[in-house]
C-alpha cells in the first residue's frame, strides 16, 4: 500500500475528508497496478480516474474557501493548479512499459497528498476553527 489513511489528515469537515480518502484509494490502486505491471490500459484509466477525482476535489474545496473568504485562497489555488500540470504531464506516459516512470509518479503523488493536505489543507481548517468554530456546519455543496 502507498498511502496508509489516518486521522492526521481528517479535516473534520465530512465531504473534504471523503474526497481526500477517495483520492488516497486511487493513488493506491494505481501503485498496485503499477507494481503488478499486469495492465498498462488499467494504469491509464487510474491517472484518468484520479484527474478527474482530483479536479472535482480542487473545486469543492475552492468554492468552499471563497464562500469563507479564506485570505490565503489564491496561494491555495496555486497549489492545486500546479498538481493538475503535474498529473496532465504524465497522463499517457505511465504504463506498464514505462515502470520507472511510474514509480517515479506514485512517489510523486504520495508526497503530494500527504504534504498538501498537512500543511496547506490544515491551514484552512486552522483558519475555520478560529473564526467559524463548527467544521461540521462549513457549507460544501455551494453551487
Ligand atoms: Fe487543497
Ligand atoms: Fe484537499
Amino acid at each position: 500500500m502507498l498511502i496508509k489513511w489516518e486521522t492526521k489528515f481528517e479535516t473534520g469537515i465530512n465531504r473534504i475528508d471523503e474526497q481526500h480518502k477517495q483520492l488516497v484509494a486511487i493513488m493506491n490502486k494505481l501503485h498496485e497496478n503499477i507494481i503488478i505491471q499486469k495492465d498498462g490500459s488499467l494504469v491509464n484509466d487510474l491517472l484518468m480516474d484520479l484527474k478527474i477525482y482530483t479536479i472535482d476535489h480542487f473545486t469543492t474545496e475552492e468554492k468552499m474557501l471563497k464562500k469563507y473568504n479564506y485570505p490565503a485562497e489564491k496561494e491555495h489555488i496555486e497549489e492545486h493548479q500546479k498538481f493538475i500540470n503535474k498529473v496532465s504531464e504524465n497522463l499517457f506516459d505511465v504504463s506498464s512499459a514505462n515502470l520507472a516512470k511510474g514509480y517515479r509518479l506514485v512517489e510523486f503523488l504520495k508526497d503530494w497528498i500527504t504534504d498538501h493536505v498537512l500543511m496547506h489543507d490544515m491551514e484552512y481548517v486552522t483558519h475555520f476553527k478560529k473564526h467559524h468554530t463548527f467544521l461540521a456546519e462549513i457549507q460544501t455543496d455551494i453551487l
